[in-house]
């Protein structure tokens, strides 16, 4: 078999220089008669670039990689020879050996727009399974898996299928969202980058669950290396008799608004009209995309199911804790050592994550305060990371795991600064068809400025709080309806920082 070099094609890879790596070493693996791939990214960015060499012991990698490296690496690296950036075996790396990766098992190994490959690492069988099985049957083993939504809600995805499949219409939908806007989070990317025909298999098996015969996954513009990878990797499937007659994937292109990954805001968006939330009822599984009824998930919750499907819902429900089954790629970003993804089953805690497997801030500054959940998320102190991540530990701090990326900050944080920001960035991406929200939010930028120039403080946190309620309890959608979780958790853990008057007001940035 011909020996193979592995280069990441993921973005984040690409960022700090993969394809110049790869430009570089070409005339040296074709001297070799060696075949270069460019796979997705096993997730562990402070490698990337992660080079890897097929070798008679398996595959031996070299990271992090930059251009400059080449010259001293080529001479080695087709024989895995030392060389001071190797880092042997991936899977023996302590950041990979504690993983469970049962959605992101195949990403960063195998060649992403190989079909053969995908097949030959047992992809499809979940499909053929899901084939082989009656609606309700099908419904019923993702039913038992306890698999709930990763998009943010977490909620139960058996149930919103039951509901799709049992609505009478001639035609229904799946459509994915792969808006991914939250603060700190990749996992969609990497998935559709890394390991496309997952998402596919997905795809198909839930339009087999609901009767659907399109289906659509709505990308964000900002992710064109995963509009490119979506696009051939369906081509191929159609190619393959995956898609074509009984069921089609169509990929459409967000155009940069948060909103629109609010699944009723994403339908009016597909259907071609201004990104606005719709309120409910009717659900999206009743009256969805063009009034049909609609199956809309997020790119991981539909990229769990081929593993249901294959290994049985028993397999899958055996990871997790409480009500929070399987597990979840946990993306690290931030002040943090090692950032990147980390598929993990439910419940290891807040600090295991930041400190064990984050290795603590890049910076060497102590922790103060992690964002969990993206924008909509509550910040919390470094006296909750025994929290164990699971829906309902989180909620029960008034905090949410949303899609599952930990944002860290240090001691320089100033959280008056980030809860202004959340009531900012509330202002900017509000869709305007609520009042809470709309105006709230602007005033809600206002009271913390004030508070911040030391005006009134008492007063106007008092104000501050009955916004919040306002905002909490009168919102159309999750968007303002959550804003007052970061605000109000700064508040809360960080009292000081909003006390402190004579803190100057600090330009936004
Ligand atoms: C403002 C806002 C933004 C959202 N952005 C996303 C997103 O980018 N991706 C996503 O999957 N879900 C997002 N959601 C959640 C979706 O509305 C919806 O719950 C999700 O797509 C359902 O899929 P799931 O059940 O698989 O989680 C967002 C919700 C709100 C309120
Ligand atoms: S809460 Fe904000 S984003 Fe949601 S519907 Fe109201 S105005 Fe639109």
């Amino acid at each position: 078999m011909t020996q193979r070099l592995y280069i990441p094609g993921d973005a984040a890879a690409v960022a700090v220089g993969a394809d110049q790596v790869a430009a570089a070493l070409a005339p040296h693996a074709a001297a070799k008669g060696v075949a270069i791939v460019r796979n997705g990214s096993r997730g562990a960015h402070e490698l990337e670039t992660l080079v890897e060499i097929d070798a008679p012991q398996g595959r031996v990698g070299y990271g992090p990689i930059d251009v400059e490296d080449v010259a001293t690496l080529a001479p080695v690296l087709f024989d895995a020879g030392p060389h001071p950036k190797r880092v042997g075996r991936p899977e023996e790396l302590p950041f990979f050996k504690k993983q469970t990766r049962l959605t992101f098992a195949r990403c960063g190994v195998i060649d992403p727009q190989s079909l053969d490959e995908y097949r030959a690492a047992g992809g499809m069988k979940g499909l053929e399974k899901a084939q082989s099985l009656q609606q309700a049957a099908l419904i019923d083993q993702i039913l038992q898996s306890g698999l709930r939504g990763r998009g943010g809600a977490g909620f139960p995805t058996a149930i919103k299928m039951k509901t799709t499949a049992e609505a009478k219409a001639p035609r229904k939908f799946v459509v994915c969202n792969a808006d991914e806007g939250d603060s700190g989070t990749f996992a969609d990317r990497m998935l559709m980058e890394g390991d496309p025909f997952l998402l596919i298999e997905g795809m198909a098996i839930a339009a087999t669950a609901i009767g659907a015969y399109k289906g659509f996954v709505y990308i964000r513009s900002e992710y064109p290396h995963a509009i490119r990878a979506m696009q051939k990797a369906v081509e191929t499937a159609r190619k393959a008799g995956y898609l074509g007659d009984t069921f089609d994937i169509e990929i459409r292109v967000g155009a940069g608004a948060y909103v629109c990954g609010e699944e009723t805001a994403l339908l009016d968006s597909l259907e071609g009209k201004r990104g606005q939330v719709r309120p409910k009822p009717p659900l999206p599984a009743i009256q969805g995309l063009f009034g049909a009824p609609t199956l809309i998930n997020n790119v991981l919750t539909l990229a769990a199911l081929p593993f249901i499907l294959t290994e049985g819902a028993a397999a899958y429900k055996d990871y997790g804790m409480g009500r929070s089954r399987g597990t979840m790629p946990i993306q690290l970003a931030g002040d943090i050592k090692n950032g990147g993804l980390f598929e993990t089953a439910f419940g290891m805690s807040l600090g295991e994550l930041v400190n064990d497997i984050g290795g603590g801030t890049q910076t060497g500054r102590p922790v103060r305060a992690v964002q969990v959940g993206g924008p909509l998320g509550a910040y919390f102190p470094p006296s909750y990371f025994d929290t164990p991540f699971d829906y309902e530990a989180f909620t029960a701090k008034d905090g949410l795991i949303g899609h599952g990326g930990i944002v860290v900050f240090n001691d320089t944080v100033n959280m008056a600064r980030q809860a202004r920001f959340a009531m900012e960035f509330c202002t900017v991406e509000s869709c305007g068809k609520c009042t809470p929200c709309r105006i709230g939010s602007v005033r809600g930028r206002e009271t913390i400025e004030k508070i911040m120039a030391g005006e009134d403080v008492e007063a106007n946190l008092e104000i501050l709080t009955d916004l919040c309620n306002t905002m909490k309890f009168g919102s159309l959608c999750a968007l303002g309806g959550f804003i007052p979780y970061p605000v109000m958790s700064a508040v809360r853990h960080f009292p000081e920082d909003f006390r402190a008057c004579a803190r100057a007001l600090e330009p936004v940035g």
